[in-house]
This record gives C-alpha cells, sequence and structure tokens, in this order.
C-alpha cells in the first residue's frame, strides 16, 4: 500500500460519506481542518476510477459507482491474484465502516460463493472513536503477528498520524476482525470461516445464496421455540468468546446474521481482550443487554444481569468488589 493511500481515497468519502445522512454520527463530528488537495480534483478522480480500473483480466459482473472503482478493486485484488475469488456479483451491504460484496469463489475453494468485506478509507478520521476498544490490544500486522514495542518507526508513525501510521492501524483494526475469526472458527463458534486477509479487506464465507445474503436477525421474527433454541446458541458462542479472551464489543440483533435456521455472528474488528481491556466487562455487559433485548421481544425469558454473571465468572477472576461485597455479606449474618 502506497503512502498517499488515504488521500488518494479521501475523494470516495466526500462522495460516500455516510455523515452525510446519519445525523447522530454528524452531530459528535469534529469539525475538519481545512484540506488542500495536493492534486486537482480532477486528477485524483481520473486516478481512481480509470487508471486502476478494470485493466488486467480483473472484471467485475458488479459495475462499482465511479469513485467506488479504484477502491474496490484495488482491495480485492489480492483476493484475485492468490486465486480466492474469480468475480465480483453484487455489493450486499454498504455499512458504517465497510462494504460488503458477494463474490464468485475460485472453483479451487468447495463454496461456489464467498463475502468480501472491504473497509471504507479513513474511518478513522470521523466514524467511530475506537480509542476505547484499542486498550489493551497490540498493533496487529498485515500477516496477523503483533507489532513488537520496540519497532520505533512504526510506534512513532501510530502517535503522529502519519498516512503510514493510519494505514497500519486500518490494518490491525481489520487484522482484529481475521484474526478473531479464525480463534473463533476454529474453536466451533458460528462464525464465518477466515479465508484470506489483505491490507484493506477480508474474504470469508457467505452466508446466503446467489439470491441475496442472510438476513440479520434484527430484520426478522421468530417463532417461540425456535428463539429459545437461538438464544442457547448466541450464550454459547458468547461462552466461547470469554473462553478465549474475546468480547465482541458490538454485539446485537444486527450483527447476527439467520439463515436456514442457523445463526452467524459476524463484524468483529472492535473486539476487546477480557483480561486487558479496563472496559472489558462493561462492554461485555452491554453485548449481553442488547442480545437479551432482541431474543425477549421474541418471547424468550431472559434475565439479562444473571446471565452476565454467570458468563463472566466462568472465565475471569471476580473483582475486589465484588469479593469485598460478599465477604461484608458474610460479616453481616448474625452468629448461630
Ligand atoms: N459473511 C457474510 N455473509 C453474508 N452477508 C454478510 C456477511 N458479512 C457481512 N454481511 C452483510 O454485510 C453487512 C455489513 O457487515 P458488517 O456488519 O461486518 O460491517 P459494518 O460496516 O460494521 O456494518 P454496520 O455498520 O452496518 O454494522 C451485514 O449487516 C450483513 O448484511
Ligand atoms: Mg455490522
Amino acid at each position: 500500500m502506497n503512502e498517499s493511500y488515504s488521500d488518494k481515497y479521501a475523494i470516495y468519502e466526500d462522495v460516500f460519506d455516510p455523515m452525510k445522512y446519519d445525523r447522530k454520527a454528524r452531530k459528535t463530528r469534529k469539525p475538519k481542518a481545512a484540506h488542500t488537495p495536493k492534486k486537482p480534483r480532477q486528477a485524483v478522480v481520473e486516478e481512481i476510477a480509470d487508471v486502476q480500473g478494470l485493466e488486467g483480466g480483473f472484471n467485475t459482473t458488479y459495475h462499482p459507482g465511479r469513485f467506488e472503482t479504484g477502491w474496490l478493486l484495488e482491495s480485492l485484488r489480492p483476493f484475485y491474484d492468490r486465486a480466492m475469488i474469480t468475480d465480483v456479483l453484487a455489493r450486499i451491504k454498504g455499512g458504517k465502516e465497510a462494504n460488503v460484496y458477494r463474490c464468485e469463489a475460485h472453483p479451487a475453494l468447495d463454496v461456489k460463493l464467498v463475502a468480501a468485506k472491504v473497509y471504507r478509507p479513513r474511518m478513522f478520521r470521523n466514524l467511530r472513536n475506537d480509542k476505547m476498544y484499542r486498550e489493551g490490544r497490540q498493533v496487529l500486522k498485515e500477516n496477523g503477528k503483533a507489532a513488537k514495542a520496540n519497532d520505533h518507526r512504526l510506534m512513532r508513525a501510530l502517535n503522529k498520524k502519519t498516512d503510514f501510521g493510519t494505514q497500519a492501524a486500518h490494518t490491525s483494526w481489520l487484522m482484529y476482525e481475521f484474526t478473531s475469526l479464525q480463534t473463533l472458527y476454529k474453536a466451533g463458534a458460528a462464525v464465518p470461516e477466515p479465508l484470506s486477509a489483505a491490507a484493506n479487506a477480508i474474504l470469508m464465507g457467505y452466508c446466503g445464496d446467489e439470491d441475496g445474503a442472510a438476513p440479520a436477525l434484527s430484520e426478522i421474527t421468530l417463532e417461540r421455540d425456535e428463539a429459545q433454541a437461538l438464544f442457547a446458541e448466541v450464550l454459547r458462542n458468547i461462552d466461547i468468546m470469554l473462553q478465549h479472551g474475546i468480547v465482541h464489543g458490538d454485539l446485537s440483533a444486527y450483527n447476527i446474521l439467520y439463515w436456514d435456521g442457523r445463526i452467524t455472528l459476524i463484524d468483529f474488528p472492535q473486539v476487546v481482550n477480557s483480561h486487558t481491556n479496563s472496559r472489558a466487562r462493561s462492554i461485555f455487559e452491554r453485548d449481553v443487554e442488547r442480545v437479551c433485548e432482541y431474543f425477549a421481544g421474541q418471547g424468550v425469558d431472559c434475565d439479562a444481569h444473571t446471565i452476565q454473571r454467570k458468563l463472566w465468572r466462568r472465565y475471569n477472576a471476580r473483582s475486589a468488589a465484588e469479593t469485598a461485597a460478599d465477604l461484608s455479606r458474610l460479616l453481616e449474618q448474625p452468629e448461630e
């Protein structure tokens, strides 16, 4: 990835800026510093739209918008070159932080379709406040390994938010999604199979068929019995996550897909480490709360508070406050 990556695609954000449609997010946006483009706008547009366009054999059935072309094809090209995909068929969804595309899998894979999540450029500049999630996390490099704390060049770039630093933070963010999927998939969790990662995109198993992607739980209503069974399945997954020191961080009915009676948990870039992030427990509790909210609406009798406490205790030492509370309760008990 070259150094002017984020600048090059800044123009894309100007056109597809979700802030334009998201009033709440817009309110919290910091005022922008005046920006003088290094290149005339038209030159950048030409570069993005045409230069990296459909050259070199990577022709796609899906016709990306003019400003989407360069970003999309450059991001997905590694998967094409690695013989993992042969075509981009459709955009499934443009989310706040990424677009997800349905792709045709290379015949070498044993599935027909795969999902590619392409992260929006510059997401750090104006979107999610990721600081809370980054606490207690190392910086992951493109190979999925943690950067060394004595890598002064990288640490300086991250602190100074140079282009190189911004790209490194961006890659680290998506590598957390990819490596979490790897860990959880291996552990038997209901997550998409992680297939490949590149600097700006990940490739994973696809939920759905050629006509459409799986809906999220938030979009459907369940029969009570099925809701009960799926709730148990979500708890099984939360349990696996905690067992591996992982808290999802954005778990809700919006990030659980439903297909053929089964659920799949998605959207992991903001995972936090349950042992090293000081806010892990409250982030975990929020996840459980949101899941319970949905399932309560589907007729499941669930008490978020009890579940939070029981699950957390299985894998985490009791807090000093809890021990103190128990002790004082014990002392208050009248002697026999
Ligand atoms: N593996 C998959 N198979 C099918 N559809 C998927 C897959 N992964 C993601 N999607 C679809 O793409 C959407 C966006 O994915 P994801 O939630 O990971 O990204 P996001 O940018 O964080 O989105 P949002 O801001 O909407 O939460 C999902 O809501 C889902 O509809
Ligand atoms: Mg999502």
